[in-house]
């Protein structure tokens, strides 16, 4: 499928990362391989997104549920994530990509913790596509942490609740400053949020497909983006 030129890239568009492990089972690998698998379509789904000319591609890596799967996978995930924040900085800086990173941080290892620092620091002047990783996120807990900011400003007179607007409120999550998403994508047929932006996707368009993560394409994306095309905004 060619890019249409008519066609209306949406401002944000989110992912959430889904069926690594399906896609590993269906090939008698451990899932691990299907986690390997899935960043490398991270990686060229941001190159893709970045010439697509996408200003914002937002993927869910790590809810803060997954903690609960088994210690082995938590590991391997922080293994594969510590290597792949390394190769994603060559790939942001040869994009002009500018990387922010949304969730609690602080509960991962501090050599993490200083990854990913370094990745939001040395990319923070790039001007082409922005590109929000959603680790150890959940859109509860971001809301929640958001109160709990909000009321220690009005306990502690920084704030008034009576002048409590959205848009102030939206200051306290991880995600401010970025756009709402205009179109949330779920690949491997699950037609759930699975706590993703619960405050953000309020307005947002959904496309789903069976398509599992690692196999996700150009031509799946294009499809994601013709029909939220098609739809009346
Ligand atoms: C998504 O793939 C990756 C993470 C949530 C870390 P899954 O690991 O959820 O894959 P399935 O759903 O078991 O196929
Ligand atoms: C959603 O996938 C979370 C991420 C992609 C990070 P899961 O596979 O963890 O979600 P559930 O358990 O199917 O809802
Ligand atoms: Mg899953």
């Amino acid at each position: 499928m060619a890019l249409d030129e008519n066609m209306v890239i949406p401002g944000h568009v989110a992912l959430i990362l889904d069926g690594n492990g399906r896609w590993a089972k269906k090939r008698g690998l451990p899932r691990t391989m299907g986690h390997k698998e899935g960043c490398v379509t991270v990686e060229k789904t941001v190159e893709i997104a970045a010439r697509m000319g996408i200003r914002y591609l937002t993927v869910y890596g790590f809810s803060t549920e997954n903690w609960k799967r088994s210690a082995e996978e938590v590991g391997a995930l922080m293994q594969l994530f510590r290597y792949y924040m390394v190769r994603l900085l060559k790939i942001a800086s040869a994009n002009n990509v500018r990387v922010r990173m949304i969730g609690d941080r602080s509960r991962f290892a501090p050599d993490i913790i200083e990854g990913i620092n370094r990745l939001e620091r040395e990319t923070a002047d790039n001007t082409g596509l922005t590109f929000v990783i959603a680790v150890n996120y959940g859109g509860r807990d971001e809301i929640l942490r958001a109160a709990r900011a909000y009321a220690l400003d009005c306990v502690e007179g920084r704030a008034d609740p009576n002048h409590l607007t959205q848009e102030n409120f939206s200051g306290y999550l991880f995600s401010r400053g970025v756009p709402d998403p205009d179109l949330i994508i779920r690949p491997s047929g699950e037609l759930r949020l699975s706590n993703f932006l619960l405050w953000e996707s309020a307005y947002a368009e959904f496309y789903f497909t069976d398509v599992l993560w690692p196999d996700f394409s150009k031509a799946e994306l294009l499809r994601a983006i013709a029909s939220y095309q098609s739809r009346a905004r």
